[in-house]
């Protein structure tokens, strides 16, 4: 089975400016599926930034293939969306209109008219008003802009939509309501998201399924851990329920101790991340041994 997204044998070398040659990572191969939140968590430097860039269609790698929706991946295209860490806004342009550019980029047929009632809907959904509409970036809070980046992103329906570390530069309050902001949107969507972060908590919050990366160099994609939490989920009772922990215990295992033993492995022929389902309810943690793609 071929997945929406398609991630073959990835490999990336950048000059390690002695002459030689750095090898971030070597033929990572993963799938995302059509509709499916999926997170990525690794330590800094293993090369999420790297993978989420190709992805972009901003950088290109050093060798495989990015296949969406059955076509080859080349260069950036309104068909993905990215939300940086830095919020990406043009400064000169307010609210709206940083909004209804992209709009008017996506939708060329559409009405003055049209473009403006769809993204002020985009806006409202995150929690901006018209209040700030006319506003520059440079008069909104962080938590603000980060909102209008969001909206401009949801706003174009790309077929994935890329998030990198979107709330990274948040106090933690700011963020929890952001978080809860983008679960529901993206609930009333069939968006694909492929997002990276730092945070535990946020990405059991938020996804589907998180792919883990070991430590750089020759970094991998090594375990896929399904998210055996229902939805709709929030954030003071997902951890009431009893997978929570069991999850929770998981990733930070991995990251703790794991990423750093298995760096520069491969115990995996094809190199695709193994499948994590840890199912308390069940009381089975198995592993199974491929991710189907
Ligand atoms: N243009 C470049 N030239 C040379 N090396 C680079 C370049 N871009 C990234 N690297 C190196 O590639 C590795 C991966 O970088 P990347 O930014 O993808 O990491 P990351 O996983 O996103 O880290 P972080 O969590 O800190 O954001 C790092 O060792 C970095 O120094
Ligand atoms: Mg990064």
């Amino acid at each position: 089975m071929t997945s929406f997204l398609s991630v073959e044998q990835l490999t990336q070398r950048y000059p390690d400016g002695d002459g030689g040659e750095l090898t971030v990572f070597e033929n990572a191969s993963f799938g995302v599926e059509k509709g499916e939140f999926v997170v990525i968590l690794g330590h800094s430097g293993c090369g999420k930034s790297t993978i989420m860039n190709i992805l972009a269609g901003l950088s290109e790698a050093t060798e495989g293939v990015v296949i969406m929706d059955g076509a080859e991946l080349s260069g950036p295209s309104l068909d993905r969306g990215v939300v940086f860490q830095n919020y990406s806004l043009l400064p000169w342009l307010s609210t709206l209109k940083n909004v209804t550019f992209a709009v008017a980029a996506r939708y060329p047929d559409w009405s003055r008219e049209q473009v403006i009632a769809h993204s002020k809907k985009h806006l409202e959904m995150v929690g901006l008003n018209s209040d700030v509409f006319n506003r520059k970036p440079s008069q909104l809070s962080g938590g603000m802009r980060q909102r209008v980046s969001i909206a401009r992103a949801f706003s174009i329906s790309p077929k994935l939509l890329l998030l990198d570390e979107p709330f990274g530069a948040l106090d933690a309050l700011t963020r929890g309501t952001i978080q809860d902001e983008l679960l529901k949107v993206w609930a009333g969507t069939e968006q694909t998201v492929f997002m990276i972060t730092h945070d535990i908590d946020e990405a059991i919050l938020l996804a589907d399924r998180i792919l883990l990366m070991t430590n750089g160099p020759y970094a991998r994609v090594a375990e896929s851990v399904d998210i055996t939490i229902p939805r709709p989920r929030s954030r003071t009772e997902i951890v009431d329920h009893p997978n929570y922990y069991a999850i929770r215990n998981h990733l930070v295992q991995f990251l703790g101790i794991r990423s750093k033993e298995m760096a520069g492995k491969t115990d995996n022929a094809d190199n695709r991340p193994q499948t994590v389902h840890i199912d308390e309810l069940s009381r089975s943690a198995t592993n199974r041994s491929k991710i189907a793609i």
